[in-house]
């Protein structure tokens, strides 16, 4: 696909709704009584594979509408091991929380995923979850996963690194333990599953860092309404930030304080984003947002601490850097490494060609930035990431020259549409 560069953003827009939420509405949905209807899901790649997941486990999914569902749930161990593994796709929420609620059910599960799932790290949810008393075997620390359920007793797992998938299978498990189960993260990371929990009626516990929950009888949901995904939003903040003349306004966006880490980062470089009608939809917050471009960008750094509230934003934030005076510095980006690609490389290997100046440590990025816009030209490939697939987009809109992207469908496993409703609010 050609991207031409754009002069402007201008307009109004909404994104699809929130991914994670999504997934987990399901999930929940899967194994409450009743039904759940779910409004404003995010129809994506992955979040169809949620879809197809729970209905290979006997779940009955109504589609009503493109972003309505209604999950019939079969209760909190009502799931049916199937005969084939189950498809995960390439959601590697799906597959880790999920493995976390089939460890206290009654069978054996296998989960399986595409190429890209597969390569990536399967221990860190199976540990945990073998500590409660599942058995988890892993092909290697990688998907297939087998997960045999069993009685469960309540633990306290301290994460060793932030990761809000890992922490909500253990929860998820939790739930279908006996006693308590605590989970210590070392940093924040997104809460929708403790959220979603109490609205289906569990008495979370939040001290500091540490979650705790009971095991339960039943759940019960009966509806959620899902806000539109801020990353999904990110993207659109981004380049209308970095177009001068743009004027940009989203409607109905999820600003969850632990995902909106990059409206800090924003704020500190000196973009002009402003959220106004906050609200709540549900247990989550929500607002709408402002976006004037901003010629005066200055360089940041971004703290290991802050990496979990914008960990998928992170290749747009290195964007940003490298139009920004001076140099920026993003401590803590391990984890990018074992995302869907190794994205310490695969946004190293899209920004340079583009004339950015951008290095890797094993940990750290570092950008050197210049208030002007990149060169363009040339290749951009997402490498079959949904993420690295959209930075390449924006990176070719603010350039000069525009960029061909190769592997543009990635972007589709969390974001159908983005094309379209990027030239909708493209000025060119
Ligand atoms: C997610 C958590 C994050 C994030 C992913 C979605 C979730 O992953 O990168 O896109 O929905 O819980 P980690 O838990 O691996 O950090």
């Amino acid at each position: 696909m050609r991207i031409e560069p754009a002069r402007a953003l201008v307009g109004h827009a909404v994104v699809p709704g929130d991914k994670s939420i999504s997934h987990r509405a399901v999930l929940l949905g899967a194994i409450a009584d009743g039904e759940t209807e779910i409004v404003g899901f995010g129809r994506a790649g992955d979040t169809d594979s949620t879809l197809r997941a729970v209905r290979a486990l006997g779940v009955q999914v109504d589609e009503l509408d493109v972003d309505l569902v209604r999950v019939h749930g079969r209760g909190l161990r009502g799931l049916v091991p199937p005969p084939e593994p189950v498809d995960c796709g390439n959601a590697g929420t799906l597959m880790r929380l999920l493995a976390g609620i089939l460890a206290g059910q009654n069978g054996r599960f296998e989960l399986a995923g595409d190429a890209s799932l597969s390569r990536r790290p399967m221990e860190r949810v199976a540990t945990p979850l073998r500590e409660l008393g599942a058995r988890v075997e892993t092909t290697e620390g990688h998907a297939p996963l087998l997960v045999e359920g069993a009685p469960l007793r309540g633990t306290r797992y301290e994460l060793p690194v932030a990761s809000a998938q890992v922490k909500s299978a253990v929860l998820l498990a939790g739930l279908l333990a006996c006693g308590r189960t605590t989970v210590v993260e070392p940093a924040a990371t997104r809460d929708h599953t403790e959220l979603l929990l109490e609205a289906a009626g569990v008495r979370v516990e939040r001290k500091a860092q540490a979650i705790t929950v009971a095991g339960v009888d039943s759940l019960r949901l009966d509806r959620v309404e899902v806000p539109g995904d801020f990353s999904s939003a990110a993207p659109l903040i981004v380049a209308a930030t970095l177009l001068p003349g743009s004027e940009l306004y989203l409607h109905n966006i999820g600003v969850n304080p632990t995902r909106t880490g990059l409206l800090d980062v924003l704020e500190r470089m000196r973009a002009r984003v402003t959220l106004f009608n906050k609200r709540r939809l549900g247990s989550e917050p929500v607002a709408d947002v402002e976006v004037r471009s901003s010629s005066t960008l200055v360089a940041t750094k971004v703290s290991a601490a802050e990496v979990p509230r914008m960990v998928d934003e992170l290749p747009l934030v290195a964007l940003l850097a490298g139009m920004a005076r001076g140099e920026t510095v993003i401590e803590g980006v391990a984890e990018l490494r074992v995302k869907e690609t190794d994205r310490v490389e695969t946004v190293k290997d899209l920004l340079r060609p583009l004339g950015i100046r951008i290095s890797a440590g094993e940990d750290e990025l570092r950008v050197v930035g210049l208030p002007t816009r990149p060169k363009g030209g040339g290749t951009a490939r997402s490498e079959g990431d949904h993420r690295i697939a959209i930075l390449g987009a924006v990176a070719g809109l603010v350039s000069r020259g525009g960029l061909r992207l190769e592997g543009a469908e990635a972007a589709a496993i969390s974001f159908p549409g983005f094309f379209e409703l990027l030239d909708s609010v493209s000025k060119r």
